[in-house]
Parts: structure tokens; sequence; C-alpha cells
């Protein structure tokens, strides 16, 4: 398990005053060069997922980057995959909400048939900075009466303290910096 977190680790690049000065930009794209790192991921994840013994019955993934590990975990649990994307991608009716990000301020949308009431959902993305993308979502879950069982990132930025704004949905992260 080490193993793998060092290898994920080692794909991880760390880019200054990206995309605005003083901003330390965690670039993941590394990991998704190396198979063997992308395997890692979804293993620690899979893993996770299957010690918790919570019974899940989608993966909810965010635009763009959870897009890139969301599908993969979902076809390892054999649960299907389900997209939140910014606004004005979806088409049909949609639900929205608006969040606050660590540099600048955006709309997200869900299909509104793409969850039901009651059914259990994971959600998953590349990273947590202030938590305002996934706050987010926990929120259009709620309103869609979906349950969040939890959320899912390769990376956690600590001094952002965005597990804060997770409130009581537990949060799962591979790496912290
Ligand atoms: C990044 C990242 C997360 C979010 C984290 O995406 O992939 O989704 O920001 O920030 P937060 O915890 O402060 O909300 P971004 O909005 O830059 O969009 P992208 O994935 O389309 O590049
Ligand atoms: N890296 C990648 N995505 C991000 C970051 C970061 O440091 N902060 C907010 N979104």
């Amino acid at each position: 398990k080490q193993e793998k977190l060092d290898l994920i680790a080692q794909r991880v690049r760390a880019i200054p005053d990206f995309p605005k000065k003083g901003i330390l930009f965690r670039d993941i794209c590394p990991i998704l060069k190396d198979p063997g790192a992308v395997a890692a991921v979804i293993d620690l994840f899979e893993e996770y997922v299957r010690q918790t013994n919570l019974d899940i019955d989608l993966i909810v993934g965010l635009d763009a980057r959870g897009f890139l590990f969301g599908p993969l975990l979902a076809q390892r649990l054999g649960v299907g995959f389900v997209l939140v994307r910014k606004k004005g991608k979806l088409p049909g009716p949609t639900v929205s909400v608006s969040y606050c990000l660590e540099y600048g301020k955006a709309e997200l949308e869900i299909q509104e048939d793409a969850v039901s009431a009651g059914q259990k959902v994971m959600l998953i993305d590349d990273l947590l900075a202030t938590g305002g993308t996934l706050a987010a979502t926990c929120d259009l879950m709620t309103q869609k009466q979906a349950t969040v069982l939890g959320c899912l990132v390769v990376i956690e930025l600590k001094e952002l303290k965005g597990a804060e704004k997770l409130g009581t949905h537990r949060l799962f992260s591979l790496l912290q910096y």
C-alpha cells in the first residue's frame, strides 16, 4: 500500500503561480501518463470503499478531473457513473447549484434523472482545495434526496481546510499537502 502511495506521490507535479500568482498548482497529469500510477489510485480507492463496507449505488464524478478516475472506479465496483458538470454542458432538464472556487466562482449542474431519491452515492474528484466544489455537490445530492456516503480525492490541500467544509460527510484522500 505504501508503495502505491509513493508511486502516486512521485507522479504529482507542483507548479508555482498557476493559474494565478501565489497558487501552487498540484498537477496530476503525470499520474495519467503512467498506467501503473492510475491503477494504484483505483486500487486504493477500491480498497477503501470495500473495507468501509459501504453499499454504493453510484459514483458521482466532478467536472473535469473527477471524470478521469470516477468511471474507472465505478467499473471496478460494478456500479454506474454520473457526471456533475459546469453549467451549460448537460442537455435536458437539470438541477444546479452555485459555489466558490479557490480562484473564482461557478455553477454546477446535474441531469435531473441522473440520481434518484434514496440512492447512495460516493463523490469523486482529483483534488480537494477549499472544498467549495465538493460541498456544493453534496448540496446538489441532498436536493435530489440522495445520500452522500463520502468523498474520494487523490489530493487534499490541508491548509485550505476543505474537509471542514464537507461537514459530516467523510473524506478519503490518498495524498495530503
Ligand atoms: C479544481 C479541482 C477540483 C476543484 C477543487 O477544478 O479539480 O474540482 O478545483 O477546488 P475547491 O475544493 O476549492 O472547490 P477546477 O474548478 O479548476 O476545474 P477543472 O477540473 O475543470 O479544471
Ligand atoms: N491543483 C489542481 N487543481 C486545483 C488546485 C491545485 O492546486 N487548487 C484548486 N484546484
